[in-house]
C-alpha cells in the first residue's frame, strides 16, 4: 500500500474527500494529516474519520527538523497540500523531491502567488470578468504556485455568477478530480 500524507490549514473538505476515497482503495491510504492550525476544522474531520492528525508551529516546521523527522518516519509516497497556507521549506522539498503536490483553485499561472488563496482567488476571477476558471494540481517548488502543472480542469464563469457561485463550481471540480489524480500519480 502506498502512503499518503496531507497538509491542510483550514476546513479540510479536500482532505476528507481524499481520506474517504482511499478508504476504499487497494492502492493507497491516507496515513496522516498535518496542520499548522490547531483550530482547523480538518482536525475534527480526522477524528471522525479515524485518521492520525498533528498540529505544529513554525519552529517545528521551518526552524527545526521536527516536521521533517515526522515525515521521514511516515515514509510517504506522496505529500498532498490541500488548502495548506504556509510556504513549504526547501529543505523538506529536497528530501521529498517530486513527491509534494498542491491544489490551487484557479487556472495557474493566473490568480496564483502570495495571498491568493480561498475566496481571494474567486474574488479576483469575478472582478477580472474571466469567462472561465478552474483548478490546477501541480508539483510544489520553492515559489508559491509555480511548480510544474500536473492537471487542470476548467469551468465556465457566467456574467451573473457571484463569488460564491464560482467557489461552488471550483469545489465540485476539486471533489471530482483531486483523488483521481493523486491515485494516478501513485500508480
Ligand atoms: C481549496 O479550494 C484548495 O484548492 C485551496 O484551498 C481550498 C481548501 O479547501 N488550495 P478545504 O480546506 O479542502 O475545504
Amino acid at each position: 500500500m502506498k502512503r499518503v500524507v496531507i497538509f491542510a490549514s483550514g476546513s479540510g473538505s479536500n482532505a476528507e474527500n481524499l481520506i474517504k476515497f482511499f478508504h476504499n482503495s487497494d492502492t493507497a491510504s491516507v496515513i496522516q494529516v498535518l496542520t499548522n492550525n490547531p483550530h482547523a476544522k480538518v482536525l475534527d474531520r480526522c477524528k471522525k474519520l479515524n485518521v492520525s492528525a498533528l498540529s505544529f508551529n513554525r519552529i517545528a516546521f521551518s526552524k527545526s527538523e521536527d516536521v521533517l523527522n515526522i515525515l521521514k518516519a511516515a515514509q510517504p509516497d506522496i505529500i498532498v497540500l490541500a488548502g495548506f497556507l504556509w510556504k513549504f521549506p526547501e529543505f523538506i522539498l529536497k528530501e521529498f523531491n517530486n513527491k509534494v503536490i498542491n491544489i490551487h483553485p484557479a487556472l495557474l499561472p493566473k490568480h496564483g502567488g502570495k495571498g491568493m488563496f480561498g475566496m481571494n482567488v474567486h474574488n479576483a476571477v469575478v472582478h477580472n470578468k474571466e469567462t472561465e476558471t478552474g483548478i490546477t494540481i501541480h508539483y510544489v517548488n520553492e515559489n508559491y504556485d509555480e511548480g510544474a502543472v500536473i492537471f487542470q480542469a476548467k469551468c465556465s464563469v457566467l456574467p451573473t455568477d457571484s463569488v460564491e457561485d464560482v467557489a461552488e463550481k471550483i469545489h465540485l471540480l476539486e471533489m471530482e478530480h483531486f483523488p483521481l489524480i493523486v491515485n494516478k500519480l501513485l500508480k
